[in-house]
């Protein structure tokens, strides 16, 4: 059992259905701070619908979510986002015509900082929240080692590079919670191998991270506890060793044609 003090971010009974389909089967999680979860399983089986769930994409048809304790229900995206809940997408989502530092700055106002506002008067107070936010995004940028790019656009960056900014821009805020989704999705080996790496360094104890991959290989090299989903339903839960001699997660990854 997770002792007292350790924050988390929990589901407990979470269904979700389209048009009477039922995609998650009422989910029990428990994220915990400290530890990055690896959430896997199939094409389908319902990892960006659980996500969805968590950051009010999705409403639910039952069941809770509660961070440190505090029930989310109900609550939309952006209320999430402030309350420190931020997630990356499948598909990388930059603004072309902005700079990578300026798309990092979206997240620092994304993330609801008082006084973000401010900073697009033309006032004292105004530069002041400016520079802030320029300041905290080269910092979330230089701690993925991206700080060299800052001036570039997006066009002018490799993929694994472009992954890495999305990432800057969900942790300038300074996040309690880290949804990613597929980080290492379109990326080759080398820069799968830097954002495991960048990722691992995030990862501290005041952080709940959780990474949906595909990769069962990659997941078992940075997660400290691994969901595996198939078809809306937990299979298996536990340590990467656990997971990866558990007979059904073995069948469900050699019985499929797409990994
Ligand atoms: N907005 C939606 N409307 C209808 N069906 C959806 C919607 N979102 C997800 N689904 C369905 O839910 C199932 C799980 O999808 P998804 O969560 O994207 O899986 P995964 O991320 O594990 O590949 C799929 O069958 C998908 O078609
Ligand atoms: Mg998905």
């Amino acid at each position: 059992m997770m002792d007292r003090t350790t924050k988390a971010l929990t589901g407990q009974g979470i269904a979700l259905s389209f048009g009477g389909i039922e995609v998650l089967k009422g989910l029990d999680v428990q994220f915990r701070a400290g530890e990055i979860t690896g959430l896997i399983g199939p094409n389908g089986a319902g990892k960006t619908s659980l996500f969805n769930c968590l950051t009010g994409a999705y409403t639910p048809q039952k069941g809770s979510i509660r961070y440190d304790g505090q029930p989310l229900d109900g609550l939309p995206p952006a209320a999430r986002a402030s309350r420190g809940i931020v997630r990356s997408f499948q598909h990388v989502a930059l603004s072309p015509d902005l700079t990578v530092l300026e798309n990092v700055m979206i997240g620092v106002a994304r993330n609801h900082h008082a006084g973000w506002l401010h900073a697009f008067l033309p006032t004292g107070r105004g530069r002041r929240e400016m520079a802030g936010m320029r300041a905290a995004a080269m910092a979330a940028l230089s701690e993925l080692g991206l700080a060299q790019a800052a001036e570039k656009l997006p066009a002018q960056l490799p993929p694994g590079m472009l992954r890495l900014v999305e990432i800057a821009r969900a942790i300038v805020g300074k996040p309690d919670v880290l949804l990613l989704d597929e980080p290492a999705a379109g990326l080759n080996n080398a820069e799968t191998r830097d954002l495991m790496r960048s990722l691992r360094r995030l990862a501290s104890p005041d952080l709940v991270m959780v990474v949906v991959e595909h990769d069962m290989d990659l997941v078992m090299s940075i997660c400290d506890r691994i969901y595996v989903l198939n078809f809306g339903a937990f299979v298996a839960v536990g340590s990467p060793a656990e997971v990866r001699a558990d007979e059904e997660v073995v069948r469900i990854y050699l019985g499929s044609d797409d990994e």
